[in-house]
């Protein structure tokens, strides 16, 4: 196990009820902007309820709406503008991960003088920020308790994470009853979004973390558990509530601490959605089979760890090998047919691969120290496999 530093400081209030605590919020002054999407937390009331807290707290609200899945550049831009013209003092997100990394990197932006996008490419920069407060509606993405924010400019084809410790929420909402309207493709993309997380973790070279590779397992089990559940009663309270409390769990550094590897299908992924604007969470469920073939093939010393994710996860059986190749066919069954999401890049809208090569050099720059190392022209077969 490598040596880590445990430092994870959001409070997180968890539960029906919680969003009580948005009156805390005045410890950190008067005026918060308000991030969130398109629209869905007016619908669901959330917005309302938000607000009705805040200003009888005595804190006045300014609004940043609009912010898109796959969030832009320029909400944050916009975001970073009004902070700075209100003497904003907080920024709150309600919403999913998109508004909250939108509302971190804003929070980065109004404490800096030149253009938000420097702390999208270079986390290193962010030297202050406005306290980042999150009542999250969607479980996928564990931004309401990490450091991580991934922001796009479509108009360079270009989607990157940053990252501080400046931007984690100081304080998350967590009432699984809010995600009780997320669509059923949104609860599959999300459940396949932390599980992906998940696995970025578990398959490390890292000997000897133990509790990690445990941890993960259940976090993995808990999803496969839960996932189908949420898809058939969307208002299953444990459900949500588990897969909720995974999301955070699965990306917040308990599974990762001591067991660190490079991700590789996340930046795959991320230069799909960079290119395509598709669903996070999808990209990743058509990756992660495809990915996890490839590794069996290109370096099969990893055929034992793919077995007792097998056999621990999935309850096979059999000899490494065959538990290797099964795992890796219930994991394609688990998101192509239990959670009914699409299975190739065809399917999500991808229909030429023009940009194969690009997008792969771009994406090697990122799996170099994975738990397999991928070169480009790794990750264009994977691209072809995954069409
Ligand atoms: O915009 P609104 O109207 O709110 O609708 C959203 C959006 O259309 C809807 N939604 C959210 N909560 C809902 C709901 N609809 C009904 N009821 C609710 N309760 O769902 C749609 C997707 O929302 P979004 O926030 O985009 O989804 P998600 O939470 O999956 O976030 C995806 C973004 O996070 C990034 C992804 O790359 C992507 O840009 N990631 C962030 C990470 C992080 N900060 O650590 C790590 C991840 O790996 C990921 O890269
Ligand atoms: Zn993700």
């Amino acid at each position: 196990m490598n040596n880590f530093t445990y430092s994870i400081p959001t409070v997180i209030h968890f539960g029906k009820g919680q969003i009580s605590h948005l009156a805390e919020l005045k410890r950190s002054g008067d005026r918060v902007l308000l991030v969130y999407g398109g629209g869905s937390v007016k619908k669901s009331g959330l917005f309302d309820a938000a607000v009705k807290i805040l200003t009888d707290a005595g804190i006045s609200v300014t609004e940043l709406p609009g912010v898109e899945p796959n969030p832009r550049i320029e909400s944050v831009r916009r975001g970073a503008e009004l902070c700075k013209e209100n003497k904003i003092d907080m920024v709150l997100a309600v919403g999913g991960g998109s508004a909250i990394d939108c509302a971190k990197v804003v929070a980065a932006g109004a404490c800096y003088d030149g253009d938000p996008w420097d702390l999208v490419l270079d986390g290193s920069k962010i030297k202050a920020a406005l306290p980042v407060y999150s009542v999250l509606t969607l479980s996928a993405t564990g931004s309401e308790m990490d450091e991580f924010a991934v922001i796009s400019d479509l108009s360079k084809n270009e989607k990157w994470g940053t990252g501080s410790d400046l931007i984690k929420p100081v304080m998350s909402v967590l009432d699984p009853c809010y995600t009780f309207t997320v669509p059923a493709k949104q609860t599959a993309a999300g459940t396949a979004d932390m599980m992906s997380h998940t696995f970025e973790n578990y398959f490390t070279n890292v000997k000897g973390a133990d509790l990690q590779g445990s941890l993960c397992e259940a976090v993995l089990k808990t999803c496969i558990k839960y996932g189908p559940i949420a898809l058939r009663e969307p208002e299953n309270y444990d459900a949500r509530a588990n897969l909720m409390w995974a999301g955070s769990l699965a990306i917040n550094g308990l599974l990762s601490y001591g067991s660190e590897v490079g991700w590789c299908v996340h930046p795959m992924e991320h230069e799909l959605s960079a290119f395509y604007d598709i669903t996070h969470g999808e990209g990743l469920a058509i990756l992660t089979p495809v990915w996890m073939h490839f590794v069996l093939k290109k370096d099969p010393s990893k055929t034992a760890q793919l077995a007792a994710y097998g056999r621990n996860v999935w309850g096979l059986t059999g000899e490494d090998s065959e538990a290797a190749e099964q795992a890796v066919n219930k994991t394609a069954e688990f998101f192509f047919e239990t959670m009914k999401m699409p299975a190739n890049l065809r399917a999500v809208g991808i229909t030429e691969k023009t940009h194969f090569e690009e997008m792969a050099a771009k994406a090697a720059a990122g799996c170099g120290g994975s738990f397999v190392p991928l070169t480009k022209e790794d990750i264009v077969s994977i691209f072809e496999m995954a069409f």
